[in-house]
């Protein structure tokens, strides 16, 4: 969308849907919740009137394979990936020999990644492999210390192993940055995020991600810190200082998309190009299809870290089935591929397309039965994992700090086919350079061991921590009362001015 308010437009949308269609109307899909409609499911065509964005069609698919010379990936082929913001204007520009970066990311909110999580990464590497450019990753510690019950020092650890987890997809050190929030809070960044911060009013805030009264003031001034890294100068060491340099196209979830709506609309008005997206569908639950996999609640998700007997038993146990009650009844009517999630899950991570389809038409006929569709689906899963596992036991903390260096890089190196290995980790000793946090303490200073028993004494530093009290509840409780009370007041005022004229 060009010359337009993105983010008024969306919102046009969605008033416009919902008139249209009520019982859809129900589905939330925010950065923080994802729960489908009356039937359980994500409209997603819904989703993208919304949301103003488009759906990726088979025009741009061989587009993107003709200028890369790769076979599309299975996400885009399947349509996991099924929709965009200027992904178009990308491969324009990118045909014209004009250079762009990706820029994904990760809450770290939980010790490890699920499935869902994977896709994202899966998806990015193949685009970096295929268009040959750089990459950074933000670790949103600051997101997720403000959303969770989570403490800063827990936000921070976990940043640094699902980083492992990350790094553990392939991803190449010599054209890839991984960052954390409170780690690369450095000036540039700081002054993109306080610029977007400036063209954002609260009341656009609140349309777009609907923060209400008992939003914390960390979240609702949060946004802009995800929105800045869509713009180059944000990190000079890679990219140098001009906020133009480069486009930026972004890999994500639909669930990520109000942040990039919210960016897209302050990119001119900060001199920027505004970044292009290209958004996947939820990998279904385990249980069933109704959003996102919870990494709270092991039933509905296979995790990384997940050992042949869990995939085995979770798959087995809790995988929502579309074979019928009786085998007999299923060879006769055939199973249900819309609901079956082992053949939803085989459309995500079965390489083959002749053996997927395949698999379908067996299932589909009754010829192949819930359990031996099952068994695919571990079989898919179970290699896939061991060799994540391989590879994440090889990362080491000298491996994250590789990734996440701000030692400037060689710019046009990173462009383009790479020749030889990458470097191994900086080793005990040598120096690695990062920006920013407390890797800038000045010599002399009092011992961090001291200085965080000082802070653990003084009850500010923990309030934040802390759960509210029973009285600050109620009192949100009673505000949030009053607040209702007074909307519909007007709301009855205002009927009743209608009614009148
Ligand atoms: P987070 O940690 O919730 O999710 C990380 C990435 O995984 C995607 N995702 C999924 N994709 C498919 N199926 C699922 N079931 C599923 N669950 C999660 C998310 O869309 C995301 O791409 N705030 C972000 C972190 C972030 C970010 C970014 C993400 C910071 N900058 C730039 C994308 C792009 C978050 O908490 O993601």
């Amino acid at each position: 969308m060009s010359g337009v308010d993105e983010v008024t437009a969306a919102t046009a949308a969605t008033s416009l849907a919902d008139a249209a269609d009520e019982t859809a109307a129900e589905q939330v899909v925010t950065p923080w919740d994802v729960s489908g409609g009356a039937d359980g499911k994500i409209d997603y065509l819904k989703l993208v009137n919304d949301f103003g964005c488009q759906v990726i069609d088979q025009s741009l698919i061989e587009r993107i394979e003709t200028v890369t010379g790769c076979k599309a990936h299975p996400f885009l082929r399947r349509g996991m990936f099924f929709a965009h913001r200027e992904l178009d204007q990308i491969v324009s520009a990118y045909e014209k020999g004009e250079k762009f970066y990706l820029y994904t990311g990760r809450g770290p909110s939980s010790e490890s990644l699920h499935l869902g999580h994977l896709i994202p990464f899966h998806f990015t590497k193949w685009l970096q492999e295929a268009f040959k450019v750089p990459l950074v990753i933000q670790l949103t510690d600051d997101e997720k210390f403000l959303w969770k019950d989570l403490s800063l020092d827990d936000a921070r650890r976990l940043a640094r192993e699902n980083a492992k987890d990350i790094v553990a997809c392939g991803f190449d050190p010599r054209r890839t940055f991984i960052f954390s929030d409170v780690n690369y809070m450095c000036t540039p960044f700081y002054v993109n995020t306080l610029k977007i911060a400036k063209c954002v009013t609260f009341n656009q805030a609140r349309g777009i991600f609907g923060f209400a009264g008992e939003s914390n003031i960390g979240q609702i001034g949060f946004p802009p810190t995800q929105a800045a890294p869509a713009f180059p100068d944000c990190f000079p060491h890679l990219f140098g200082t001009d906020k133009k340099s480069l486009r930026c196209l972004i890999p994500c979830a639909i669930d990520q998309d109000p942040y990039f709506r919210m960016t897209r609309d302050a990119a001119p008005r900060i001199g920027g190009h505004k970044p292009a997206l290209v958004e996947s569908r939820f990998f279904p639950a385990l249980k069933g299809e109704s959003g996102k996999m919870s990494a709270s609640d092991p039933t509905s998700a296979i995790y990384v870290t997940d050992t042949p007997k869990q995939i085995k038993d979770k798959v087995n146990k809790y995988a929502f089935s579309g074979g019928r009650e009786t085998l007999e009844e299923h060879r006769e009517l055939g199973g249900n591929l819309d609901v079956d999630i082992p053949w939803k899950w085989l459309n995500f991570f079965l390489d083959d397309d002749d053996e997927l389809r395949a698999i379908g038409d067996a299932f589909a006929s009754g010829a192949m039965s819930s359990g031996e569709i099952k068994a695919k689906l571990i079989a898919c899963l179970s290699p896939m994992i061991a060799t994540h596992q391989e590879n994440r036991a090889k990362v080491t903390e000298a491996t994250v700090d590789q990734f996440f260096s701000t030692a400037p890089r060689d710019f046009d190196a990173m462009f383009g086919a790479l020749s030889g290995d990458a470097p191994a980790p900086p080793t005990e000793g040598e120096a690695v350079s990062f920006q920013g946090g407390e890797h800038l303490v000045a010599r002399g200073a009092p011992e961090r061991a001291a200085a965080a028993a000082a802070d653990a004494a003084g009850a500010g530093a923990a309030a934040a921590d802390a759960p509210l009290s029973k009285n600050a509840l109620k009192k949100i409780q009673k505000e949030k009362e009053i607040a209702e009370k007074k909307a519909k007041k007007a709301a009855e005022k205002a009927a009743a001015k209608a009614a009148a004229q």
